[in-house]
């Protein structure tokens, strides 16, 4: 494998790619809050699905907890960037812990529209993954009001109480042409549906998608760098295949089998929304160990778009 891996390669580097401004936010909010409270601060689930970044946050002092009751009473909590059901809020008023809420605000949007259909009482079908965290946080707003269709299948077949009186709302990380159909076959079959003025899938899931599509097409592999339980970074190397390049999603570059680089010489690489952009980097110098490189960024890098910090951790 090592001397069909070596040999000279050209990289392309899609744009944009890696953190996202809710997920920059969020690391900030928890790296504020050490700061000013000092440690530990404890977090509810992952700040953002990224192992590295998780373990990095570890290191300097935050706890992660999968539940409320694991948080000792009194103590400060910073709420994960996807988002909580309103009864994981008022467990944490239970406990009498200080709150601190890093849900990207884009996320919180959603959550809104969800909350404003269900007073309603409209039926909200929320397209997303039934056990991703955002969507359990999504639904929480509304028990019983929300149905979750993973995709077009299931929107065929999904029964509601009032075919008149039906809504629509996604999960923010999805696979952007799959969740566009899976909306019109909600919208033949309830022509009443509700939705919102553009999809809920978020700019950044979007803009990650076109740029990896950009470069798949050019590439004989595409390297992924995400965590497996990153929905936005799984998309990406789904979207690079259906574009027609075989994809691998990997933490890191220590994750990277060399096999896979026999006869590929136009490699292409993005990175997941909660991925590092410093672990491309050093992707890329661990190709360049393998022999001669030559690295294009290959798509737009501009993405202007920043979320003021939670205020109990932003400057006075
Ligand atoms: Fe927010 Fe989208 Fe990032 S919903 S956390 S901006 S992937």
């Amino acid at each position: 494998a090592w001397s069909a891996a070596t040999g000279e390669r050209e990289v392309l580097l899609a744009g944009p790619r890696s953190f996202c401004a809710g997920v920059e936010r969020a690391i900030e909010t928890v790296e504020r809050a050490l700061e000013r409270f000092g440690a530990p601060v404890y977090v509810r689930r992952q700040i953002v699905h990224n192992r590295h970044v998780v373990s990095d946050l570890e290191r300097r002092g935050a706890v992660f907890v999968e539940e409320v009751d694991a948080v000792p009473e009194g103590s400060l909590l910073v709420l994960a960037a996807h988002g909580v059901a309103p009864a994981v809020r008022a467990q944490a008023a239970e406990r009498q812990l200080r709150v601190v809420d890093a849900t990207c605000p884009l996320v919180a949007k959603v959550h809104q529209e969800v909350r404003r259909y269900a007073d309603h009482d409209d039926t909200v079908v929320l397209i997303g993954h039934a056990d991703h965290e955002e969507v359990v946080g999504t639904t929480g707003e509304a028990p019983g009001h929300v149905l979750v269709v993973a995709g077009p299948a299931e929107a065929e077949t999904i029964q509601v109480p009032d075919p008149t009186r039906v809504a629509y709302a996604m999960q923010t990380t999805l696979a952007v042409e799959e969740a566009s159909e899976t909306a019109a076959v909600l919208r033949r079959r309830f022509p009443a549906l509700k939705g919102p003025r553009t999809d809920d899938i978020c700019y950044a899931t979007s803009n990650r998608q076109a740029g990896v599509r950009a470069i798949a097409r050019q590439s004989d592999l595409v390297i992924v760098l995400g965590s497996q339980n990153s929905s936005n970074s799984r998309r990406l190397a789904e979207v690079a295949e259906a574009a027609g390049a075989p994809a691998v999603l990997i933490d890191d570059a220590t994750e990277l089998e060399l096999a896979r680089l026999a006869g590929a010489t136009r490699i292409g690489i993005t990175a997941g929304a909660s991925a590092p952009p410093t672990l491309v980097d050093e992707l890329v110098r661990c190709l360049s160990g393998l022999g001669p490189v030559m690295v294009t960024e290959a798509g737009e890098l501009t993405e202007d778009i920043r979320f003021a910090l939670p205020k109990e951790v932003s400057q006075a």
